[in-house]
């Protein structure tokens, strides 16, 4: 009996740690008071248009409604819209799916959500995803980008902010399991090879005003629905108040 439960913990212990190496590194906490940071968020629409856009769309984001982050149609047009598109328009992108498909593997997927939907119970927001997600990036030249991700292994996307952070190596450590022989890879930090053009502390700033930017991007709808909702209430406030009075009015004469 003794035995059976040894072994029963054994081959827990060892799935749990299987576990552990395909769920990839944990991750940073997003600096979240940024959020409030017009600033920031203005910075981080920023390269958001600038490094993002060519791949990505956010379909469900107009240019003006960047107008909400303190930017004026002026400064929509002179910095963040480029030639043949109106402030008017959706952020899409002039890439072909297929051929982005082709390209790197993989579709970019929309990123006007993006931010809601990466959320992982125990690891964190879908916020501190991808800040931790764009800090990760290392050289690995099995990949056909050139580029590897340690928290997103084998991702189809390069290094587009790689100018901004510099070029890094990833150190890891290998791990042997005892009885089974398996080999795992931890990572235990990285190495730079080349300097970018901000300091490890600037570009995690950039990064973050980045991810507060996408972290906006998808909550104005929310707040929109919140808005209408309190109108909703209002009406069926009023409604009820002359439904009452006309129900009044008509049982009058009856009694
Ligand atoms: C050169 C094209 C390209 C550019 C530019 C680009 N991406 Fe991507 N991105 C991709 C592709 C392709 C994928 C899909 C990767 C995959 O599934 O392997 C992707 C996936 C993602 C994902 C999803 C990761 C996941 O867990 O599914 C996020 C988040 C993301 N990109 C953010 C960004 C941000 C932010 C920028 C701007 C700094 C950016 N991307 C610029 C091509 C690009």
């Amino acid at each position: 009996m003794k035995k059976l439960i040894l072994t029963l913990l054994a081959s827990l212990a060892l799935l749990g740690s299987a576990q552990a190496s395909s769920e990839g590194i944990a991750w940073d906490k997003f600096p979240a008071q940024r959020l409030t940071d017009t600033a920031a968020l203005q910075h981080g629409a920023k390269l958001f248009v600038n490094y993002c856009l060519n791949c990505h769309q956010a379909a469900y984001m107009r240019y003006n409604r960047l107008r909400d982050i303190g930017l004026t149609e002026q400064q929509i047009k002179d910095n963040l819209v480029f030639t043949g598109v109106k402030v008017g328009d959706l952020m899409k992108t002039g890439l072909d799916p297929k051929e982005a498909k082709e390209w790197f593997g993989a579709v970019p997927p929309d990123l006007s959500v993006i931010a809601r939907s990466r959320s992982e119970e125990g690891k964190g927001s879908g916020a501190d995803y991808i800040y931790t997600y764009l800090r990760s990036y290392y050289r690995d030249d099995s990949r056909p980008t050139g580029w590897n991700n340690a928290a997103f292994p084998n991702v189809g996307m390069p290094h587009v902010l790689w100018e901004l952070q510099g070029q890094q190596r990833a150190v890891f450590e290998e791990h042997k399991e005892e009885h089974g022989g398996e080999v795992t890879h931890m990572l235990k930090g990285y190495e730079p090879i080349t300097p970018g053009k901000l300091s490890t502390a600037e570009y995690n700033d950039a990064v973050a005003d980045l991810v507060a930017y996408l972290q906006w991007m998808s909550e104005p709808a929310q707040n929109e629905r919140v808005r209408l909702g309190v109108w909703v209430l209002l009406f069926l406030a009023v409604f009820t108040v002359i439904a009452w009075r006309l129900n009044a009015a008509f049982w009058k004469d009856v009694k």
